[in-house]
């Protein structure tokens, strides 16, 4: 009998064998990342310390009467001095109009009468050696889509751009996120020296040295940003210093990306030399400008900035893009109207802009000197670059973080020079553009920290 035979007679029924199991589904491949590894790069970029901060704001503002124990912010560089006049202005009858053109697709780069109104403005008010030419304006929503642009057109992913330390760091994301680029810091510091009549002082041979060490580290370095006047330094670079930058990036074939957004926001009689006004540009088709209404017309929420740009190729490349990034028909018409009112922008709102951002920067500047913080000589800008070095308990940027908490526990919000990728601990920047009473209420959160800070020295 084989063992498949049947059972005897009585025998108990064999155990039944048991069910088969379920067969187990065939294993799934993991699901695909709803990413690119371009998504992935772009979504790893987590924000910057202003980002971070600023964040921490918009969630809980102050308002004298709405939210008074919220934050003070004198992180954010905005320019609120000047609503009254801005309102009184872009309330008037010329603003309100409405037509069709306005409100269909038009110019990417901007209609052709704004690109005019802006090529005169800025022919004036940058001094321009001569007349710039309506085609070589591209306008785009604010300076931070100019540096995105820009950017991506001049260099290849993994490219850097010399960038003298601190600077506004917002730049590193911008140049990032479509880009792939890398900032090639040049360090500066706060010591004088023999050579260096001023803290930070940028020179050539800081240029070169850190040209020379990328190079050997294998960057292919394409490009020289200059902030004029300086975020968040807020000085102006000397007109011969300038023209140094210039031919030293014109002797290594470096575009130069020259942002000149605060350029109508200086305040004392320094002499500003914007790189319009340089009649012999060593290299003209690789210095380009930008300018925005963000900061000289105290407009950030408008979201214009400007490109100027003599470069053909690189403005073709630059206007395809330009079609992610323009501006709306409407606010081209108000700006038009705007900057071609000379007598109000000549008579009113700069003489106004200037006295009020002097007084303002006036009253922080003592404020702080009253509690021990000298900061460094500036002329334009809205802020001040300032030294807490002494209330470090260390120093190092733990300890800079450290501060910056304390004063957010105490609803003060300002921006660490680690924001700045300054190479020193201790630094912060202060916008003062803001109303006088907030400036006396931020000098008294920073009494109450001196205070709790002394206590432990
Ligand atoms: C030096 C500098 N460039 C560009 C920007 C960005 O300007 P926008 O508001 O036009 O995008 C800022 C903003 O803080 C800035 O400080």
């Amino acid at each position: 009998m084989s063992g498949g035979g049947s059972l005897p007679a009585g025998a108990p029924p064999a155990p039944r064998a048991p069910p088969a199991p379920p067969a187990l589904p065939a294993p799934r491949a993991p699901p695909a990342p709803a990413l690119s590894a371009r998504g992935a790069r772009i979504a790893g970029g987590g924000p910057g310390l202003l980002d971070a901060g600023f964040a921490l704001y918009v969630a809980d503002p102050f308002d004298r009467e709405l939210n008074p124990q919220g934050i003070l912010n004198f992180g954010t560089s905005e320019n609120k001095l000047c609503f009254d006049l801005l309102e009184e202005r872009l309330t008037r009858p010329d603003m309100n109009y409405l037509e069709p053109h306005l409100f269909q697709y038009s110019d990417t780069r901007g209609t052709r009468s704004f690109r005019e109104e802006i090529a005169k403005f800025l022919t004036d008010y940058a001094r321009a050696a001569k007349a710039l030419n309506p085609e070589h304006v591209t306008v785009m929503n604010g300076c931070c889509a100019v540096f995105a642009t820009l950017s991506t057109v001049l260099c290849d992913p993994g490219d850097g751009y010399l960038i003298p330390a601190p600077y506004y760091g917002g730049i590193n994301s911008k140049t990032w996120l479509y880009g792939g680029i890398q900032p090639v810091h040049v360090p500066l510091s706060s010591e004088v020296t023999d050579k260096e009549s001023h803290p930070f002082q940028l020179t050539v041979e800081k240029l070169e040295a850190a040209l020379q060490s990328a190079k050997k580290q294998g960057i292919r370095v394409r490009a020289l940003i200059l902030i004029n006047p300086h975020n968040p330094l807020g000085d102006i670079y000397p007109a011969q210093l300038l023209k140094e930058c210039l031919e030293f990036a014109h002797r290594y074939e470096l575009h130069v990306i020259m942002d000149e957004i605060y350029m109508l926001s200086v305040y004392d009689d320094t002499t500003f030399t914007s790189v319009l006004s340089l009649d012999c540009l060593p290299d003209p088709e690789r210095t380009h400008f930008m300018w925005g209404f963000s900061k000289d017309f105290g407009m950030s929420g408008i979201r214009v900035g400007v490109l100027y740009t003599r470069n053909n190729e690189i403005r073709k490349a630059v206007n395809q893009l330009a079609v992610f990034h323009s501006c709306p028909g409407p606010v081209q018409h108000v700006l038009s109207q705007f900057l071609r009112d000379r007598d109000w922008l000549d008579n009113v709102f700069f003489p106004t802009n200037k006295k009020r951002l002097k007084e303002a920067q006036n009253i922080l500047v003592d404020g702080l000197a009253d509690v021990g913080i000298p900061v460094l000589k500036s002329s334009g800008g809205l802020y001040v670059w300032a030294d807490f070095r002494k209330f470090l308990k260390s120093q190092t940027f733990e300890a800079e973080l450290e501060l910056w908490q304390k004063l957010l526990d105490k609803k003060l919000l300002i921006s660490p020079g680690k924001a700045f990728y300054c190479y020193e601990p201790g630094w912060f920047r202060l916008v003062f553009s803001n109303s006088v009473d907030k400036i006396y209420l931020c000098k008294w959160v920073l009494l109450l920290i001196w205070q709790i800070v002394a206590r432990k020295f």
